[in-house]
């Protein structure tokens, strides 16, 4: 039999930075289409960039769509994967068999600068109706978000955003997918550095990700138990300000604690501003002040690494492929039951619920931040 191309379809893509539980959600999003909600689900690769590249392909022309339609039917599932040309993907059954606790996303993320333009998004918009494409779901941080919203402005095509980023700065949920995973992880890495930090009664500054929020360092400083957490949230640190954190590492030390592990989030800036990575100011900001004339440690050691891209790998937590599943749902829900609304799924005291594009802040987040930042300083004392 020919496959005929879907009537009407629901496409799929991963935007910006990839995070954990991409994968379990696009498994999600893509059995609930076939199994439920009886719908064609299209993947989209290397995200907005995918898109804006099908559409120049075609630019318009109603033959090059029919081409690629029957391109896309040629190549379903696997074979459509395995395909580098094809940037749309009709996903079946066996396409998603297996991904869900893979880090990063089968479909291929990418950051996209052309989608700024608006006329680009003008031709994508055609692109996706000369497609069938009833609603179109965008999953990633802030950036991506942006791009969906706009869309959903200039169009009548429902939109559903999903957040997913490690640095868990939307402020209009309490999580996003991959937060669980990134701060898994980051344990993980402490507890390495813990080994040695106490075998040589070490300091060690790690610098975590998290652009300008403090909350993936916050919430993996609470978790391993790290003794200090700096974020970004107070404000830049001076001089004055990195001989105090270094003095309560000190007064700790006199005490009777034998090692620290402080973690400090990459969106943390220093007055005068500093270009160098946040660990290496801070390492020589503390070596030197543990060497200053008549200092009880003068032999305290410190050592800084920059954790980098390896919180955003790894086996996605069972929290994160929950939250997929459940973000998953929401969307399918929004797309069936509210005549095409966009907006953006939101976890918010443990329901997920859409929420429209430009919801302001929750103020809770802020306070709880806050909290988190008092319970691990009464934690952590020494
Ligand atoms: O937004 C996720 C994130 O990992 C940030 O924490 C980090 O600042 C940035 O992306 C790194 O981006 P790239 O992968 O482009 O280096």
């Amino acid at each position: 039999m020919i496959p005929t191309y879907p009537e009407q379809a629901v496409a799929v893509l991963f935007s910006g930075g990839d995070s954990p539980g991409m994968n379990a959600f696009l498994r999600a999003v893509v059995r609930l289409g076939l199994n439920r909600e009886k719908v064609a689900v299209l993947g989209i690769r290397d995200g907005y960039r995918g898109l804006v590249r099908t559409a120049r392909a075609v630019n318009g022309d109603a033959e090059a769509l029919v081409r690629l339609k029957q391109d896309i039917c040629n190549h379903p599932g696997r074979a459509g994967l395995i395909s580098e040309q094809l940037h749309l993907i009709q996903m079946d059954h066996a396409s998603v068999s297996g991904i869900m606790g893979k880090g990063g996303t089968i479909l291929g993320s990418a950051r996209c600068l052309e989608f700024h333009d608006k006329e680009v998004r003008k031709k994508v918009l055609q692109l996706l109706a000369g497609l069938n494409v009833r609603a179109l779901i965008v999953v990633g941080g802030d950036g991506s978000l942006t791009g969906a919203k706009l869309l959903a402005e200039e169009s009548d095509l429902q939109i559903i955003g999903i957040p997913a980023t490690i640095d868990n700065d939307l402020q209009f949920t309490d999580m996003a997918l991959g937060v669980d995973t990134a701060v898994h992880t980051l344990v993980w890495a402490v507890d390495h550095f813990i080994d040695t930090a106490r075998s040589h009664r070490r300091v060690m500054v790690l610098e975590t990700m998290g652009r300008e929020s403090g909350d993936l360092a916050r919430m993996a400083g609470l978790a391993s138990g790290a003794e200090m957490i700096i974020t970004p949230e107070p404000g830049p640190l001076n001089e004055e300000d990195m001989k105090r954190l270094a003095a309560k590492i000190e007064g700790a030390m006199t005490r009777g604690r034998g090692h620290a592990i402080v973690l400090v989030a990459e969106g943390v800036q220093f007055d005068p501003p500093q270009k160098r990575n946040r660990a290496y100011v801070l390492m020589d900001a503390f070596q030197q002040y543990f060497q200053r004339p008549g200092a009880p440690f003068p032999d305290l050691e410190v050592r800084p690494s920059v954790l980098g891209h390896l919180q955003r790998g790894g086996h996605t937590t069972p929290q994160d492929c929950i939250l997929a599943a459940r973000f998953a749902d929401c969307a399918w829900k929004a797309i069936r039951e509210t005549e095409g609304k966009s907006g953006i799924t939101a976890l918010r005291k443990n329901v997920v619920n859409v929420v429209p594009y430009g919801e302001p802040d929750m103020p809770e987040r802020a306070v709880f931040s806050q909290e988190m930042d008092q319970l691990h300083d009464d934690l952590s004392s020494w």
